[in-house]
């Protein structure tokens, strides 16, 4: 090669490469928005109960990126997507430092209030929400600044609670749990829990099917075969996710919990790729989601 070839060669390498890193840290997580779809039916499931559920997981609110007008369209297409139920899985706060501006969880919990759905919308909080109220970290207690946002904006909290929900007369159950990553102890990498999986479970007091949330998917393991299906959210497909492997996955199972649909011992676990980012504002090969369930 001459060294004018060499040099064309090398700036054409660095053009794409800039291309490249603008798609990642500003198109892909900025701009984009599909529809990921999922349809079956869960065991333990009662005939004629059909279901369609929009699952918004982890939008990690903050400036650039996740403004409250982007959570507006997001909002906007959940609901013309005319789902029977919202479920919202968690990280509302941001949860990177390249923030240029910050978004108050009140605010962000009167967009979510704009979800329609005739059997309602019901949130639960995730770790970044938890490490984000100061108080609740020193008190070592919730309940968190976000539960309470989105208890004052009208939709319900599922901290390690149940609710018995009823579609053209057949019951089914939503149920979540708390952070199981929610209080930071001064140790990297050690945190405790505030999920009560047993508490919450008692509360669902017939054989009706239960639709368990849980931020972190990483309490799967533990989930029952009485759950006909857990929904998770966390860990954003990785945010980079090339031919279904994920280099970063914040989960001590790896990529055994990262995205998608996952089957273990006949229990379904569906893991949501998220809106927004954490760490660094980038993703790439996993773009931001909406999640519909079509379920029965
Ligand atoms: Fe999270």
């Amino acid at each position: 090669m001459t060294r004018r070839g060499f040099l064309k060669w090398l700036s054409g390498l660095a053009l794409s490469g800039a291309a490249l890193t603008g798609y990642a840290f500003a198109i892909e997580p900025g701009f984009r928005l599909r529809i990921q779809r999922y349809a079956f039916t869960p065991p333990n499931w009662t005939p004629g109960l059909k279901l369609r559920v929009a699952c918004l997981a982890d939008p990690h609110l903050g400036e650039p990126h996740m403004p409250l007008s982007r959570l507006r369209k997001i909002v906007d297409t959940a609901n013309r997507l005319e789902p029977d139920l919202v479920l919202l899985l968690g990280d509302y706060a941001a949860g990177h430092r390249f923030v240029t501006r910050q978004v108050e969880v009140a605010d962000t919990a009167r967009v979510c209030a704009g979800l329609t759905a005739p059997l309602g919308r019901y949130a639960i909080m995730g770790n970044h929400d938890w490490w984000d109220d100061l108080t609740a970290q020193r008190e070592r207690k919730g309940p968190i600044l976000g539960e309470r946002a989105f208890t004052d904006a009208g939709i319900p909290v599922l901290e390690n609670s149940a609710l018995r929900l009823e579609k053209n007369g057949r019951p089914f159950w939503i149920s979540g749990t708390s952070s199981i990553v929610a209080l930071k102890t001064g140790r990297p990498g050690v945190y405790d829990s505030q999920a009560n999986l047993a508490a919450t479970l008692e509360q669902v007091t017939d054989d009706a099917p239960v639709i368990h949330l849980a931020h972190e998917p990483d309490l799967f393991p533990d989930i029952p075969r009485q759950v006909s299906l857990t929904l998770s959210g966390h860990t954003h497909g990785g945010q980079v996710r090339l031919l279904g492997y994920s280099p970063i996955v914040p989960s001590s199972y790896g990529n055994r919990f990262a995205y998608g649909h996952i089957v273990e011992d006949g229990r379904h676990l569906i893991v949501s790729g998220g809106l927004g980012c954490s760490i660094l504002p980038v993703r790439f090969g996993m773009p931001p989601e909406i999640t519909l369930l079509e379920l029965g």
